[in-house]
């Protein structure tokens, strides 16, 4: 744990992030008394206090509504420095809008090509001393990039001090994964190559890519989704157990299973771009670009050698939903249905839109025969009120808990698997919007079932 923070700095405050999710982040956290600081928001605009306080209000009858009683803690404790990042001046304001504070937590909202400005002119005006560091995804564009990004940050913070955020890890059913593994007595021990067949993940999104055609077309779903939010995804349900409460063993033991991770080779994935991509505003001409990645992810642990995690991510697909299927080997002998009979044992954990978690079980059809139909056993939780990702995530940086981060050493790791597919790969198959993607797609899976999709009514089609 690193020292729990006394003010928070806002860079990009005037942004789409900070408009989308921070304020009403921080309007949620206020809500529930977690912050007792100043809040200093840093943009290029010529704005004053009352017009970031405006603007606050704005995102927040966007983005959830105005509580006016949490709106009326946070209001007072919202300050604005404007400024350039390149000048001096403007870090030599923030450090006085800052004081007396000691630990300020920095919170890097802006594009990633200009976080070794800021963080140098954080130094150079002594703002970085006792401090932390928030860095938004993408982190790096591959590798090389990521590392001489993570060397960087380690001139001038210590890894604790570094908060990088991946909003999956910040998700209550993706944390679930985790302890819905360890904390129940009939999972733990099947959990593994003996009784597993493959895993399966898939993030699907009905929509496309909603005017972030500059951003998309320099990135494609590997970098934007699956080398962040779907390999945490599958470290979550691979790793083995932390050995303590504390948050350093957690990161510990998810770094190891990303080491395990084998890089995939152009035989393991399937890219596909829909039809219309390019006719985007923003996306290139010819470009070549993926808005669809299917793929084989091997883990060499002991755990699960042989068990191949496939993983799925797509704009423009039928659904929109995130979901995990864990299917089970069968039953060796079938004395009672004929081999391959029903869907077998499955898991399916369903992570959004909504929650629940599933169990495909074999019973027993009514009737004079020994056969059986497929039955899932679905646990579903309502909770309304639960913590948004942002509200977790912010809240824990400020608290110095990095447990919910991505360290230095998973996100090279998780670049290392991707790295050897972003470049050099043939062309994407085409797609119609509104379909799983190329039809190729299919050729990833070995399993006779194939892919299994979503279906927004919680059912298997
Ligand atoms: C973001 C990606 O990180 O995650 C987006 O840049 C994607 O392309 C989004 O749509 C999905 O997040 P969520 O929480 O809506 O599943």
């Amino acid at each position: 744990m690193t020292q729990r923070a006394d003010a928070l700095v806002l860079f990009g405050v005037t942004g789409d992030l900070a408009f989308k999710q921070i304020f009403p982040a921080l309007q949620r956290l206020a809500r529930a008394g977690a912050l007792d600081m100043p809040v200093v928001g840093v943009a290029r605009s010529a704005w004053t206090d009352a017009e970031l306080r405006a603007h606050a209000r704005e995102s927040l009858a966007a983005h959830g509504g105005v509580d006016e009683a949490a709106l009326a803690r946070l209001a007072p404790r919202l300050r604005y420095v404007e400024g350039d990042y390149q000048d001096p001046a403007t870090f030599a304001r923030i450090g006085a809008a800052l004081a007396p504070a000691m630990h300020p937590l920095h919170y890097l909202a802006i594009p990633p090509s200009l976080f070794a400005t800021v963080v140098e002119g954080l130094v150079a005006a002594g703002c970085a001393n006792g401090a932390s560091v928030v860095v938004e995804k993408p982190f790096g564009h591959d590798l090389a990039s990521a590392q001489a990004l993570n060397a960087m940050l380690h001139r001038y913070f210590p890894e604790t001090a570094i908060f990088r955020i991946d909003h999956y890890l910040g998700k209550e059913p993706v944390e679930n994964l985790l302890y819905f593994r360890f904390a129940n007595a009939f999972v733990e021990p099947i959990w593994n190559r003996d009784h597993i067949a493959s895993v399966q993940i898939t993030m699907a999104e009905a929509f496309g890519i909603e005017g972030r055609g500059r951003f998309y077309d320099e990135v494609g779903a590997i970098r934007d989704v699956v080398q962040n939010h779907l390999l945490q995804v599958a470290a979550l349900l691979a790793m083995e157990a932390p050995i303590q409460r504390s948050p350093e063993t957690a990161r510990d033991e998810r770094n190891r299973l990303f080491r395990a991770m084998r890089p995939l080779t152009a035989r393991d994935v399937v890219r596909g771009q829909f039809a219309g991509y390019r006719d985007e505003p923003g996306v290139a001409a010819g470009s070549q670009m993926e808005t669809f990645a299917a793929l084989r992810l091997m883990i060499d642990t002991w755990r699960w050698e042989g068990v191949p995690f496939y993983i799925r991510a797509g704009k423009k697909l039928p659904v929109t939903s995130t979901e995990v299927v864990v299917d089970l080997k069968r039953p060796p002998l079938t004395v009672f249905d004929p081999v391959n009979a029903g869907s077998g044992n499955r898991f399916r954990f369903r992570l959004s839109p909504d929650v629940f978690i599933s169990l495909q079980a074999r019973v027993k059809a009514p009737g004079e025969r020994m056969v059986g139909d497929d039955v899932e056993l679905i646990a579903r939780r309502q909770s309304p009120d639960q913590m948004t990702p942002y509200e977790k995530l912010i809240g824990d940086a400020l608290e110095g808990d990095a447990s919910l981060f991505a360290s230095s050493d998973s996100i090279e790791a998780a670049w290392r698997v991707v790295d050897p597919v972003l470049a050099g790969m043939p062309p994407p198959g085409v797609y119609a919007p509104g379909t799983w993607g190329p039809r190729d797609a299919a050729r990833v899976v070995a399993e006779p079932d194939g892919w299994h999709n979503p279906t927004l009514d919680g059912g298997t089609p």
